[in-house]
């Protein structure tokens, strides 16, 4: 096992820059999830880290050793990849074998590797099949079962699971995180699914056109994102962004489009009268008597919760969840309002957080 140091890393593919100076330091051991948009750089960077791309600038170390300059297969990492690719004319058993075959691992060896891979990985009444006899998860899990048995300082994986059905995808996700609970080896894993991200990390690294937006735990990130990118992209259905400003007096309070005013948490992190973006997460909503006007658009129960889509009278859109099986109708106007403690506020113009008071 190792750490993972990125420093300050650029890339460009001709004299295009796609990778603008990021930074990530990985834990021995650790999990962490590269998160991000589609095109932001997240598979440019893992294959950086396992030798498949170069590095234009900056400079990457796993454990103490600096590999800039070390191939791929001397840089004792392994990765399993979105189409997992496994040899068709092969058995489960040799697909596994092959690395430690082309390493020149004895056969006692290596079917003692692979025997202690289909353990972990419930794959030993398959090792005979051959990938086509075999479902998507289980073709999955020989992916995988190829990475274990090469004992390698980090797994790197690109979005391994989003071949699998919508179930498949809950269960291999668990199924990974408790490998890794078990294994304990640092692990790279990149996805754009922020519930895959959040569920499975220790620590997520949010990324956006090419640079890090944040980097923390999954709920850090929940409870004190950045900035209005990360709020919008961690959490799902996302944060309620409303713009406005600060009230130029009177108590604090924020005045958004349509009359809304909505009261803040004294003191306030910034003067009065500027503009600001307020955000409220759909599950700290309430109804109150005081709240911001709504007028209900759709209503959709799932049987645990009741979700609202509404908008307010400057049109905006807002979305609240409720644990209650509250009854709306289209059209009907409602107040929803949240503690004060629980709203977030970015600066309007650089999309920043303000810090209202410190949360628990
Ligand atoms: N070989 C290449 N040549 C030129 N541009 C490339 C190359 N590989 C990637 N890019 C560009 O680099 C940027 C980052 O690509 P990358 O594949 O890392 O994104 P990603 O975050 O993994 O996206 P996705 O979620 O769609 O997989 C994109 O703009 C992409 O077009
Ligand atoms: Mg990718």
């Amino acid at each position: 096992m190792a750490s993972v140091a990125i420093g300050e890393v650029y890339k460009s593919f001709g004299t295009v820059e796609v990778l603008h100076g990021v930074s990530v330091n990985i834990d021995d051991g650790e999990f962490v999830t590269l998160v991000g948009p589609s095109g932001c750089g997240k598979s440019t960077l893992l294959r950086m880290i396992a030798g498949l791309e170069k590095i234009s600038r900056g400079q990457i170390a796993i454990g103490e050793r600096v590999v800039n300059n070390v191939a791929p297969k001397e840089r004792d990492v392994a990765m399993v990849f979105q189409n997992y690719a496994l040899y068709p004319h092969m058995t489960v058993a040799e697909n596994m074998a092959f690395s430690l075959m082309l390493k020149g691992v004895s056969k006692a060896e290596s079917d003692a590797g692979v025997r202690r891979a289909a353990e972990i990985l419930g794959l030993v009444p398959l090792l005979s099949r051959y990938p086509r006899q075999l479902s998507g998860g289980q073709r999955q899990r020989v992916a995988m079962g190829r990475a274990i048995v090469r004992d390698p300082q980090v797994f790197l994986f690109d979005e391994p699971l989003s071949n699998l059905d919508a179930k498949l995808r809950v269960q291999m996700r668990a199924e990974i995180k408790e490998l890794h609970q078990r294994l304990k080896t640092t692990t790279v894993y990149v996805t754009h699914d922020q519930i895959e991200a959040m569920t499975m990390a220790d620590k997520i690294v949010v990324m956006h056109d090419g640079v890090v937006e944040q980097i923390g735990p999954p709920l850090e990130l929940y409870d004190r994102p950045n900035n209005l990118f990360v709020a919008s992209f961690i959490g799902s259905p996302a944060m309620n962004l409303l713009k406005g400003a600060i009230a130029a007096d009177g108590p604090p309070s924020f005045l958004g489009a349509g009359g809304i005013s909505v009261p803040l948490a004294a003191p306030l992190p910034i003067g009065s009268g500027e503009p600001v973006v307020l955000g409220i997460r759909p599950e700290h909503l309430r109804l109150s008597d005081q709240g911001i006007p709504v007028t209900v658009v759709v209503v959709e129960p799932t049987g645990s919760e009741v979700q609202l889509i509404g908008r307010t009278a400057g049109g905006e859109e807002i979305v609240a969840n409720f644990r209650e099986r509250h009854s709306f109708t289209p059209g009907e106007t409602i107040r929803l309002s949240a503690e004060p403690g629980l709203i977030h506020l970015f600066n309007g113009e650089t999309g920043q957080r303000l810090e209202t008071r410190s949360r628990q």
